[in-house]
């Protein structure tokens, strides 16, 4: 049984015809790893992760995280290049390491994709709300948020128990749906079953929006630097700093994304490793310079806020700037969704292609050319998710899934270096083993810096992962029919 546990499946062409519309060029790639990548990580999570962990220090988390993504890049640039395939990572795994590992990885992309665009939906409904309510118009927050104090003190009246002073207290605003967060994935689903021409058309428009609004905010802080900001450069010590690359690394998920787009990109072995690379470059020198403006321009410890880089600007005094920020993370906010949702799809097409998932994922629309019937599944779920639940609780299991399947994806690449040597390989990371070993090295570092409760969430992800594995993948896999 163990053995077909680690059955591997063969490495098809990596032009091979799959129903989808190849016409994605190495310019929407790039576009498509922006769009991905920058989002709630530097326009939420810096503040918080500068104020309560890493202090100034900041800038220094996110150059370890955007190294640990550099390695795993390039990682990711070879096998894509070499074997494609809309599956990614879980592609890639069942490839080189077998058929358990792949579902695992799968089972992990979904907590990155399928979770991250639930969790970021309900981020971007807080955005919403406060913006609209700058300009008077106030939505309700009965309507705009799940409060968690609201269903429990609804629960316990329910069934006639008395309700405790401190959670009626915080269930007073009430909240049972969070109608915006279910809205947008509902319209994104839209824009994603019309076609990938289109999808990446939007994301672009998206991109150059809050790439024009990031660099509004150097202009203007380069004027404001203070270098008395930056003592103590580490108040929380080189600990924090890496407590703070942990919860960042977030900010760089999204790059992987570009790799689900093998089988829509006209050239991939010629534009996926550009895809990957140059996305990740771009946003990690502006993670750097962001993290480190805004860090001395403002103390680091003012900067807990749902807001910061907004805030920041408010703070100096420039209103309209502030003004453009929130629009401009409203609309970041809204391409890392796109994207990540693309990605989610095309990883449960080729599961579902596999046997890994039922039949009813693997259709392909004859008309747009796009999985209409995934999309339209995984939209109505996420959007059930995003608006019924706290699923921003958990949001923090994002960050080990990608992780570990990172860690994976690094892996195999060493891995099928030695059982297929003979692969075309149009891309190889260089410096022999050590880009994957060191990829995998601080991927499970980060991963050891993450907190325990977040372990295990995570091992029980795991578990319900692997029953799902045997009672229905196992089975219902093709690799079995093949025998
Ligand atoms: N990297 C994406 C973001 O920061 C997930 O929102």
């Amino acid at each position: 049984m163990i053995k077909t546990w680690f059955r591997t499946k063969a490495i098809g062409t990596v032009q091979a015809d799959t129903g989808l519309r190849r016409c994605l060029t190495t310019a929407d790639l790039v576009f498509l790893g922006i769009g991905g990548i920058i989002g709630a990580g530097i326009f939420v999570l810096t503040g918080v992760a500068a104020a309560r962990d890493a202090g100034p220090g900041i800038v220094l988390s996110f150059l370890i995280s955007g190294l640990a993504c550099t390695f795993t890049a390039l990682s990711y640039a070879e096998f894509a290049a070499a074997v494609g395939g809309s599956g990614s990572a879980y592609g890639y795994a069942y490839a080189g390491l077998g058929e358990i590992v792949a579902w695992v990885v799968g089972w992990d992309l979904f907590l990155e994709y399928g979770v991250a665009t639930a969790a970021v939906a309900i981020g971007w409904s807080g955005y919403v709300r406060n913006a609209l309510s700058s300009v008077g118009i106030h939505l309700p927050l009965a309507v705009t948020q799940v409060n968690i104090d609201a269903i429990a003190a609804w629960g316990l009246g329910v069934l006639g128990k008395p309700v405790p002073a401190a959670i009626a207290a915080q269930a007073a605003t009430g909240g049972f749906v969070n109608v915006p967060a279910a809205a947008i994935i509902l319209l994104l689903s839209i824009v994603l079953a019309l076609g990938v021409r289109q999808s990446a058309v939007f994301n672009s428009l998206m991109v150059v929006v809050k790439l024009a609004v990031i660099a509004l905010f150097i202009a203007v802080a380069a004027f404001h630097v203070t270098p008395g900001n930056w003592h103590p450069f580490l108040p929380f010590g080189f600990h924090g700093v890496m407590r703070g690359a942990a919860l960042i690394f977030f900010s760089y998920i999204g790059f992987d994304a570009v790799s689900t787009a093998a089988e829509e990109t006209r050239n991939p072995q010629h534009s996926l490793p550009i895809g990957i690379i140059a996305s990740l470059l771009v946003c990690t020198v502006i993670y750097t310079v962001v993290a480190g403006l805004l860090t001395s321009i403002v103390p680091y410890f003012t900067l807990d806020t749902a807001s910061p880089v907004a805030q920041s600007m408010l703070s100096l005094n420039y209103p309209l700037v502030a003004l453009l920020i929130g629009i401009g993370a409203i609309i970041g906010l809204t391409s890392v969704m796109l994207v990540l949702f693309y990605g989610l799809t095309r990883i449960f097409l080729a599961m579902a292609r596999d046997g890994l998932l039922p039949d009813a994922f693997a259709a392909v629309n004859a008309r747009t050319r796009t999985p209409v019937r995934v999309i339209l599944i995984c939209g109505l779920v996420m959007a059930c998710i995003a608006g019924l639940t706290p699923i921003a609780y958990v949001a923090e299991l994002v960050n080990i899934g990608t992780l570990s399947a990172f860690t994976i994806v690094c892996l195999g690449v060493l891995v099928l270096r030695r059982t297929r040597p003979d692969l075309k390989r149009p891309f190889r990371a260089p410096g022999g083993p050590f880009v994957p070993l060191l990829g995998m090295a601080f991927c499970i570092y980060l991963m050891t810096n993450l907190p325990l409760f977040t372990w295990v969430r995570f091992v029980v992800w795991f578990v319900i992962g692997l029953v799902v594995y045997i009672a229905y993948g196992r089975r219902h896999s093709r690799l079995v029919a093949e025998g």
